[in-house]
């Protein structure tokens, strides 16, 4: 579907205003000037507010930057940014082609850029979806660019391709539990305090009114649903790092417009400016909200379905469902763009630039939908508490490395004398049946292994399924590949 062209463009963007004008389309350099960049415009997120560009337009356009295997002339690679948006001496080459200084090298691995398209990872079973193995990427690495001596823990988090359906529920889930434990801990006394949101209990300690102790979220008390650490907001602020570290494109919000990074309109010197507009960051993110919402597929056989059903039982009784909370209730359905808790550096608000944005989730987006609840809410069966948890046993006692091998606390505070490393969100489980390997690293092959490794907080739930018969095993697991995403391919009309 074609774009059209932009209007006019005003930006407001702490205190300074540039005005921009209709953006020309993207071209190559001289020596490229017989190819062409894959996405040569960009939006606006005016036309997106005011309706000049329709959802399905936005949404496709979201899609396309999911999908693009960015060049050069769109502005791909970085030579004066790291991985993690600092700056960093320009690489300089010998007339023979020698590497002269120490700089990025075009594409690595480790630190980045590591993939021409988002898609290069998110791809099982479908476009947005999980990844394999190869797919993994070593987290931190970018802020150490260019880390090309080691994979070991010690310098990165290596970490497993997760899929991104479902990921707008998340995110607004995450919101209204931020909203909801900030009040009560405004609102409570000194001393320490149980905060519960959704079901779920979080401990905090007062001293003064701040926050000086929280247990499996930060102190700030903002849900950061997403990277297997909790520590991203927002899939806009997922999108802008993941831009800049993977493929080195720029986010104008996070580099031209940031105060922070001096209002450098070609920050990274690769010669493109306004890589990807703020219109742009809100159409990836607003495609990456309304992707489908995992969901149950059950077999036509009368035993396998018992099976599955008895297995959801199992998976009660035993414990799994402490953690991995099988329903929470939205108590709005929109999903609104952008989120008002983004960080500098990711447009937050109509001050920034991005007015909100809504669409109904339950109505609006890729089939199957997210599901209605009574009275204008949703439910979410996404099978998880969104907190940190930590499933190392005790030092001594053989801890099973699977879930216990990083080093690096990647902002993780230190709780109860265990160190910030060992704690991971409750992994959303509905989509576990298409989302193999599995465990924060990849390096897990079934589902009954994944279970087997819990130790910690997860280890009474791990041995009361131990302890049940193969046939009650298999039901629990049965029941766990049954959750899936449905490829588009696979639906059929109703
Ligand atoms: C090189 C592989 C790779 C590429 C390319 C990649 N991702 Fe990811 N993505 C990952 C990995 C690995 C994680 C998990 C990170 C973690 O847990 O620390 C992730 C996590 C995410 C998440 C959070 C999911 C969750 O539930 O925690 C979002 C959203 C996301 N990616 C979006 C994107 C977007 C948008 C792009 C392109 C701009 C992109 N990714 C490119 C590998 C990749
Ligand atoms: C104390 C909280 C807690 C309990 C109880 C718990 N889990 Fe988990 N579970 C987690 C966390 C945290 C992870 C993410 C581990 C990682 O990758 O670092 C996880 C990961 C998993 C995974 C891997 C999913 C994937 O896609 O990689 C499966 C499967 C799983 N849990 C199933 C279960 C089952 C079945 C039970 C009950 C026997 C259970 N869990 C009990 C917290 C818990």
């Amino acid at each position: 579907m074609p774009i059209k062209l932009q209007s006019f463009l005003f930006l407001v963007l702490a205190g300074a205003s540039a005005a921009a004008t209709a953006q020309e389309p993207k071209t190559c350099p001289p020596e490229l000037a017989a190819e062409a960049p894959m996405v040569p415009l960009s939006i606006e997120h005016d036309d997106i507010v005011a309706g000049t560009l329709s959802f399905d337009q936005v949404r496709d356009f979201g899609r396309q930057l999911f999908v693009a295997r960015f060049n050069r002339c769109d502005g791909a690679g970085r030579p004066a940014s790291t991985g993690a948006g600092e700056k960093r001496e320009v690489p300089l080459f010998s007339a023979e082609g020698e590497l002269l200084t120490e700089g990025q090298v075009v594409h690595l691995r480790t630190s980045g850029p590591d993939a021409a398209a988002c898609v290069g990872c998110h791809s099982l079973p479908e476009t947005g979806g999980a990844g394999d193995f190869a797919a993994n990427v070593f987290g931190l690495a970018g802020g150490l660019d260019p880390v090309t001596l080691s994979v070991g823990h010690a310098r990165s988090v290596e970490r497993n391709t997760p899929g991104v359906h479902g990921a707008g529920p998340i995110e607004m889930l995450a919101r209204e539990m931020s909203r909801e434990l900030r009040q009560q801990a405004a609102a409570a006394p000194d001393g320490v305090r149980t905060l519960v949101s959704k079901g779920v209990a979080f401990v905090v300690e007062i001293v003064g009114g701040e926050v000086v102790r929280a247990d499996g979220i930060d102190r700030d008390l903002v849900i950061k649903p997403f990277t297997q650490a909790g520590t991203v907001v927002s899939l806009r602020e997922f999108s802008n790092n993941a831009m800049n570290l993977h493929h080195g494109m720029q986010a104008e919000e996070r580099f031209d417009l940031n105060p922070a990074k001096g209002f450098d309109p070609d920050f990274d010197e690769d010669g493109v400016t306004r890589e990807l507009t703020i219109g742009d960051q809100t159409a990836i993110s607003l495609w990456q909200a309304q992707l489908s919402t995992p969901t149950q597929v059950l077999p036509r056989g009368r035993a396998a379905r018992d099976r599955i059903a008895r297995g959801a039982s199992l998976f009660d009784e035993i414990g799994c469902s402490a953690c991995h909370k099988p329903a929470m209730v939205l108590e709005s359905r929109l999903f609104v763009e952008p989120n008002p808790f983004n960080r500098p550096g990711t447009c937050a608000g109509a001050d920034e630039g991005c007015p909100p944005y809504a669409f109904d989730m339950t109505h609006t987006g890729e089939r199957p939908r997210l599901e209605k609840g009574p009275a204008g809410t949703a439910i979410v069966r996404a099978y998880t508490d969104l907190k940190r948890h930590n499933l190392c046993d005790a030092p001594g006692t053989g801890a099973i490395r699977y879930y216990c091998n990083e080093q690096l606390d990647q902002g993780r505070p230190v709780q109860d004398g265990r160190p910030g490393a060992e704690f991971f969100l409750t992994r959303k489980l509905w989509d576990v049946g298409s989302s193999a390997p599995y465990g924060h690293r990849g390096d897990i092959g079934t589902i009954t292994e994944a279970v087997l490794y819990h130790g910690g907080e997860g280890r009474a739930s791990r041995d009361a399924f131990v302890a049940r018969a193969v046939e009650e095993q298999k039901a629990v697991v049965d029941f766990l590949k049954s959750l899936q995403v449905v490829p588009q391919s696979e639906l059929v009309e109703d």
